[in-house]
C-alpha cells in the first residue's frame, strides 16, 4: 500500500478530488493531510473524511527535521503539494527524492516562482495578454516551481476573461487532470 500525505494551505479543493480518486483505491491510500493554516478549508475535508491531518508550525518545519522523522514514522511514501504556499526545505526533498509533486496553475517555466501563486498568477497571464494558459504537475526540487515536469494542460484565453474566469477554468483543468496524474505517478514509481 503507497501512503501519500497530501500537503496543502488553502480550501482544498484540489486535495478533496485527490480524496476522492483514491477512495476504495487498494494500492493507494490518502494517509496524512498536512496543512500550513490552521484554519485551512483543507482540514475539515481531512475530518470530512476520517483522514488523519496536521497543522504545521513554521519555524519547525523550516528549520527542522522533526516532521520528516513524524512523516517516516507514520510511513508515508509520497508527498502531493495541493496549494502549499511554503517553500519545501532541502531536508524534505532529500528525505523524498523524487517523491514529491506540485501542481502549479500555470504553464512553467513561465509565471512561476516566489509570489506567484493562485490570483496572482492569473493577474500576470491576463496583464501579458497570454492566448494559453493550463496547468504543470512537476516533482519539486530545491527552487520554487523548479523541478521536472511531469504533465501540462492547457486552455485557451478570450478577450472577456479575467484573472476570475481564468482562475475557473484553471481549476477545472487541476480537478480534470491531477489525480489520475498522481495515480500513474506512484504506480510508475
Ligand atoms: C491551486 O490553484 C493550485 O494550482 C495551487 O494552489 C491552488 C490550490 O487550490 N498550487 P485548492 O486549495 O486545491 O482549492
Amino acid at each position: 500500500m503507497i501512503k501519500v500525505a497530501i500537503f496543502a494551505s488553502g480550501k482544498g479543493s484540489n486535495a478533496l478530488q485527490i480524496i476522492r480518486h483514491f477512495e476504495g483505491n487498494s494500492a493507494v491510500k490518502i494517509a496524512l493531510i498536512v496543512s500550513s493554516k490552521k484554519d485551512a478549508g483543507v482540514l475539515d475535508i481531512a475530518k470530512e473524511h476520517q483522514i488523519p491531518a496536521i497543522t504545521l508550525d513554521k519555524n519547525t518545519f523550516l528549520s527542522t527535521n522533526d516532521y520528516i522523522e513524524f512523516l517516516e514514522i507514520e510511513g508515508i511514501d509520497f508527498i502531493v503539494l495541493a496549494g502549499f504556499l511554503w517553500k519545501v526545505p532541502t531536508g524534505l526533498i532529500k528525505a523524498f527524492p523524487q517523491k514529491i509533486i506540485n501542481i502549479h496553475p500555470a504553464l512553467l517555466p513561465k509565471y512561476g516562482g516566489k509570489g506567484m501563486y493562485g490570483h496572482f498568477v492569473h493577474e500576470a497571464v491576463i496583464n501579458a495578454k497570454e492566448k494559453q494558459s493550463g496547468i504543470t504537475i512537476h516533482y519539486v526540487d530545491e527552487l520554487y516551481d523548479h523541478g521536472a515536469h511531469i504533465f501540462q494542460a492547457f486552455c485557451d484565453i478570450t478577450e472577456q476573461d479575467t484573472p476570475d474566469s481564468l482562475a475557473e477554468k484553471i481549476h477545472t483543468l487541476e480537478h480534470t487532470h491531477f489525480p489520475s496524474v498522481i495515480e500513474k505517478v506512484l504506480l510508475a514509481n
